[in-house]
């Protein structure tokens, strides 16, 4: 596996095996890695012939400074993590790497980049497809593997694929829990061992509405889950929605294919979201 800082380097380095006809696939992370990153890796080597996975904190999607600044960063963890993984490289640039002048990005996400997490972290998204643009134009994969945990992420970063038309294709792959149902998040690392407790509470509410979502309505659905969360101690609900996956707009009829349960709450100090896709 290498270790590769700079843009130049990646591309000289992925040059031969372009002209190889070989597969590229890149998964972008910002570090902290867990289970969750691994299973992106495993998943893109059985869809690639080189798989190139990025650690970079990108200050632009952070709306609050001290998170950005607390965000983890065991570099060394993340190395041997994704050496034992089998990835070909790695690439962490330096932020000047990456933003060697100040830029005004916006495109247009559409309307659901206002939506739940968008309402939240206002210019969120912007800075994440501004991240992820520069990455695919430095890596230019065929393929990009995501966390389905991170679901308006996943939709975000199609939208901008699609406004730049470029030829990549877009994996959403399955959230990895533990085994007592909390999705894996490199910010699970902030929980106390009380707040961890608590936590299972969001997983518990959506399996709640996957057991229940064909003989509850959507209304009684979500009247129960929001009940489990705002029962338990600690825990600040920000949303628990059940919206089209395509648009994030609240739906009732349980007919509308793609339908997707989205929770978002403050957890002790630690923000935490999760999902399940319902039919
Ligand atoms: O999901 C993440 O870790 C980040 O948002 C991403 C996609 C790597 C962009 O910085």
């Amino acid at each position: 596996m290498e270790v590769i800082n700079t843009i130049a380097a990646l591309k000289m380095l992925l040059k031969p095996r372009k002209l190889a006809q070989q597969k590229i696939a890149l998964v972008p992370t910002m570090g902290a890695l867990h289970k969750g990153h691994v299973s992106l890796i495993k998943i893109a080597q059985q869809n690639a012939d080189v798989v190139v996975c990025s650690i970079f904190v990108n200050p632009t999607q952070f709306t609050d400074p001290k998170d950005l600044e607390k965000y983890p960063r065991p570099l060394q963890h993340d190395i041997e993590m994704l050496q034992e993984a089998g990835c070909d490289y790695v690439f962490m640039p330096a932020v000047t790497e990456m933003y060697p002048t100040k830029e005004n990005w916006h495109i247009d996400l559409g309307d659901a980049e206002f939506l739940l997490e968008g309402e939240f972290r206002r210019g969120h998204y912007q800075g994440v497809t501004q991240i992820v643009k520069k990455l695919f134009d430095a890596v230019e994969p065929e393929l990009a593997f995501f966390g389905q945990k991170d679901f308006q992420q996943v939709l975000m970063i199609r939208h901008m694929v699609a406004y730049f038309k470029l030829p990549i294709q877009i994996v959403s792959c399955p959230i990895i829990r533990e085994d007592d149902g909390l999705a894996m998040s490199s910010r699970n690392i902030h929980l106390s061992s009380e707040d961890r407790k608590n936590a299972l509470v969001l997983s518990e509410a959506l399996k709640y509405v996957q057991e229940r979502f064909e003989e509850f309505t959507v209304e009684d659905l979500l009247k129960g889950a929001e009940t489990i969360i705002n029962e338990a101690e600690g825990v600040e609900l920000d949303y628990f929605t059940i919206a089209n996956g395509e648009t994030l707009l609240p739906e009732n009829n349980k007919e509308t294919p793609n339908l997707v349960a989205l929770v978002a709450a403050k957890v002790g100090q630690t923000r935490l979201i999760d999902n399940m896709i319902l039919n």
